[in-house]
């Protein structure tokens, strides 16, 4: 259609401006005569101009590449022994957002590169938000949270070029062992999982759980899905990272829109409080799972996600998810990742969303919010003339829980810098070593030889790969001499970029 054409829409009322106006034109700026210089004093064409400069919010640092959908939680099982938190009470439906994501990659990047899928979840809960923000697996790189920021930008671009580097990322690897069992995970099936609805998610830390009582317990969270687990071969996820870069943000909305909606079952692992004090690993040790030897898994409820999104940036992009949102009933714990995170989240969203975000209708509570936090850009509820300060004479409520916090622990000594104090069976190798030679088979452990050896001839030099090998042999002896043994004789396939097709 030509510029002067007529428009093919009958709608009878037009756009309008910002302010609620009739548009003018969404197609002919004002200009003097047809062939003119462009008028100052169109205003449509000036707010259209300066609102596309400013449409983009700055992508998640990390976890930028992802998607979700709304859903439901059901608890069907009674867990009021561990829990009074509402949404975990026999028969609770809770309303609720899930959003999957890659962890390295930058907004546009394939779905299907190697990596960690993060498995993030908020609940409108009768009791504010709950938010669990956990990955598809159950561990993580470090425990310490000072070395975060490190890991990511190690798993990130180079300075100069702009590319990722295998050398950076096993550079730091090696250099932080306790990565161990995480990259195990990674170099395995796990990090290409076929779909977001065949990957299970886990909370990965160690959180707590207060019933009516008052008694406390730590728990680890684990949602399976009941779609089955199910992974990309490396040539396969190479293919489709060329063939289609939002195959998983596709395939879960697709799956939405035509009803065959995803679920997954919440069961949790429970320890008593006391037995954290003796436990022969740290329980708070992010690298770390928990033997289900020692803590069954107990059934909890069922997630179910029926509901795409009507706007990606209103729900998606401008979701806000916290591990620091908890409710009464759930806690943190001694884990000095989930209490470095308990800052970063919100201070994160407040520069990448605004200092508001919470009021946005994605991210805003079921329930009545009465903050004392006020104004700032972009703020939108309010409380009229109601007293902006705390105590006040004027019946506006304001908080005064004193003593001991039900949710807390115990903790003395010096201020020290220091990594955790060591139990009797912590140490970097041995989960791991169990995960490649129990738990995989010979078919998935020639797999992870393989994927490893490949990302090892992606561009890592020494002393890196030497320490590579090492790193490996410690795992498992075998596997790491297998390991060497193909990236010596250079028979792995070499992968394209980073460690996306490994
Ligand atoms: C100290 C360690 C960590 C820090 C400082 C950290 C920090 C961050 C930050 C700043 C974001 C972006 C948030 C946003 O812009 O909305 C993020 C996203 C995310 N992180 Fe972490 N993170 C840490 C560890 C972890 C761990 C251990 C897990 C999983 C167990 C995890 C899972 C995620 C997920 C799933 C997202 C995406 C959230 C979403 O879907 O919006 N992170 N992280």
């Amino acid at each position: 259609m030509s510029d002067q054409g007529k428009s093919t829409d009958s709608r009878a009322v037009p756009s309008t401006t910002g302010a609620g106006a009739p548009a003018p034109s969404d197609r002919n700026s004002l200009t003097i005569g047809t062939d003119g210089p462009i008028l100052l004093h169109d205003v449509h064409f000036l707010e259209q101009m300066a609102h596309f400069n400013r449409e983009k919010v700055p992508e998640r640092q990390p976890h930028a590449k992802g998607a979700g959908a709304f859903g439901i939680f059901e608890t069907t099982e009674d867990v009021s022994a561990y829990t009074r938190a509402a949404l975990f009470q026999k028969g609770a439906s809770t309303e609720m957002l899930a959003r999957f994501s890659t962890v390295a990659g930058e907004m546009g990047s394939p779905d299907t590169w190697r990596d960690v899928r993060g498995f993030s979840l908020k609940f409108y809960t009768s009791q504010g938000n709950y938010d669990l923000v956990g990955n598809n697996t159950p561990i993580f790189f470090v425990r310490d949270p000072m070395k975060f920021p490190h890991f990511i930008r190690s798993q990130k671009r180079l300075g100069d070029s702009g590319l990722r580097d295998n050398h950076m990322q096993w550079d730091f690897w090696t250099n932080n062992p306790e990565s161990a069992h995480q990259v195990t995970y990674l170099m395995g099936q796990r990090g290409l999982p076929r779909t977001w609805r065949n990957m299970n998610g886990y909370g990965s830390h160690t959180y707590m759980w207060v019933n009516a009582a008052g008694e406390r317990f730590w728990v680890k969270y684990h949602f399976h899905t009941e779609q089955g687990m199910a992974f990309f071969s490396n040539a396969e996820a190479a293919e489709m990272a060329g063939a289609d870069a939002d195959f998983h943000r596709r395939d879960l909305f697709d799956a939405i829109a035509r009803g065959d909606h995803p679920a997954w079952i919440l069961s949790v692992q429970v320890m008593p409080y006391e037995d954290a004090r003796t436990y022969r690993i740290n329980p708070f040790d992010l690298t770390k799972t928990w033997p289900h030897a020692d803590y069954p898994l107990i059934r909890v409820g069922r997630m179910v996600l029926n509901r795409n999104p009507e706007n990606f940036f209103a729900q998606i992009e401008q979701a806000a998810f916290s591990p620091g949102n908890t409710v009464p009933g759930i806690g943190l714990s001694p884990d000095k990742m989930l209490l470095g995170r308990a800052f970063a989240y919100n201070d994160a969203q407040r520069n990448r969303i605004g200092t508001n975000f919470h009021q946005l209708p994605v991210n805003q509570p079921k329930v009545a919010v009465n903050s004392y936090m006020f104004d700032g850009q972009m703020a939108y509820h309010h409380s009229g003339s109601a007293p902006t300060y705390a105590p006040n004479s004027a019946g506006r409520p304001w908080a005064d829980d004193t003593g001991p916090v039900p949710d807390g622990w115990e903790a003395d000594g010096a201020m020290v810098r220091s990594a955790y104090t060591l139990r009797r069976d912590d140490d970097d190798f041995t989960q791991p070593g169990i995960l490649v030679r129990e738990v995989m088979d010979e078919a998935q452990r020639a797999a992870l030889v393989d994927t490893v050896a490949g990302s090892l001839l992606g561009g890592v030099r020494e002393p890196v790969l030497g320490r590579a090998f090492d790193y490996w042999k410690s795992i498992d002896a075998e596997t790491g001499r297998r390991i060497e043994e193909k990236v010596r004789s250079g028979t792995a396939t070499k992968p394209a970029e980073g460690m996306g097709e490994g």
